[in-house]
């Protein structure tokens, strides 16, 4: 089927990473991705991804360029397929994504990338740009791409229902001024991807049930620490749901370990600080970094503290930004 109307020239889309304070680990239905549990994130301002698609009769193929670098992406050409068949639009697309965050190294860079390549493909389509965290065709093509990616389309914090896996605001990036210090620790790849990382755990953690049945508590515990703005009530719940996640992947056969010495560095640091009376908590994904959540006006002084740690790549500090946004090009 080919549309009648014609086509916008262009379709700009911009997401911000999040992060998980409490974390999805595992599907529910893997054909579906649709995660086994809920989760709580924050949007970032700054770090993420900004993706141009334009559908083109000229094209015969689609086209992909990530930072200039031309890629083979069957998840791309996945999205792509979804919003053609959505919209009903039987032409190829070029995409041309900018990522301003470390790409496959455990910074979410997945989510942010299927946020801005699912709202500009959106657009490019003719498909309405507005509110795109209340389409839910588009956040579940969106999801399909990438577990965690229907939260970047909503800013500040944002819980994903693990019933239906529908997106909904839980306080604006402006809110409440918190930060996220990032302490990176190297730079390559992570060593197994999120996706086969999961199934894995799934398929051989004996502590995976647990896992699924403790992590209800975890939601009811962060989404009152976050209607209280209660920060030290919030921070001790991600660090628990954090080290829940990852003491199951420890216990796969065979373990499945990201955190590496420098993060075990990190996290002494932290719980230093904490000691010392400063709120910092942190958080760890699928990789060694170390994510600490604190009040804005502490971040400083905290980034300033995990630098001295040895042998990091960098240490960031982040604030809450606003969901994806797109913009259609004359
Ligand atoms: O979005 P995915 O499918 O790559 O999974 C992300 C998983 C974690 O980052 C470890 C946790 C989370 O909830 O973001």
């Amino acid at each position: 089927m080919t549309r009648s109307t014609p086509l916008p020239r262009a379709c700009a889309a911009s997401a911000g990473v999040n992060f998980a304070l409490v974390k999805y680990w595992g599907k529910r239905d893997a054909a579906l991705n649709l995660p086994a549990v809920g989760s709580i994130s924050l949007t970032l301002a700054g770090p993420g991804t900004r993706t141009t698609v334009a559908f083109d009769a000229a094209l015969d193929a689609d086209h992909f360029t990530l930072d200039g670098v031309a890629q083979a992406d069957a998840g791309v050409v996945g999205v792509l397929d979804a919003v053609r068949a959505a919209a009903g639009v039987d032409l190829r697309a070029r995409v041309e994504s900018q990522n301003t965050v470390a790409t496959a190294a455990g910074l979410a860079s997945s989510a942010s990338g299927m946020a801005a390549l699912g709202l500009a493909a959106w657009g490019a389509a003719g498909l309405p740009v507005e509110a795109p965290a209340t389409q839910p065709a588009l956040v579940e093509i969106v999801r399909r791409g990438s577990g965690s990616a229907p939260r970047s389309l909503l800013g500040g914090l944002v819980e994903l229902r693990v019933d239906d896996a529908s997106v909904h605001p839980l306080a604006a990036a402006d809110a409440w001024p918190l930060a996220i210090v990032v302490a990176r620790v190297g730079r390559g790849p992570k060593k197994v991807k999120s996706r086969p990382g999961m199934t894995h755990t799934a398929e051989t953690s004996p502590y995976y049930a647990p896992w699924i049945e403790a992590h209800p508590a975890d939601l009811a515990a962060a989404r009152a620490a976050i209607a209280a703005r209660d920060l030290p009530a919030l921070g001790a719940v991600m660090e628990r749901s954090t080290l829940r996640m990852h003491a199951c992947m420890w216990a796969a056969d065979p373990p499945l370990r990201y955190l590496q010495g420098r993060t075990l560095d990190l996290m002494d640091a932290v719980e230093g600080l904490r000691d010392a009376g400063v709120g910092a908590w942190y958080t760890m994904d699928a990789g060694p970094h170390v994510k600490v959540l604190c009040a804005a006006d502490d971040a400083p002084r905290i980034a300033a503290a995990l630098a001295q740690v040895p042998g990091l790549a960098a240490v960031d500090v982040c604030h809450p930004g606003p969901g994806a946004r797109a913009e259609v090009l004359p």
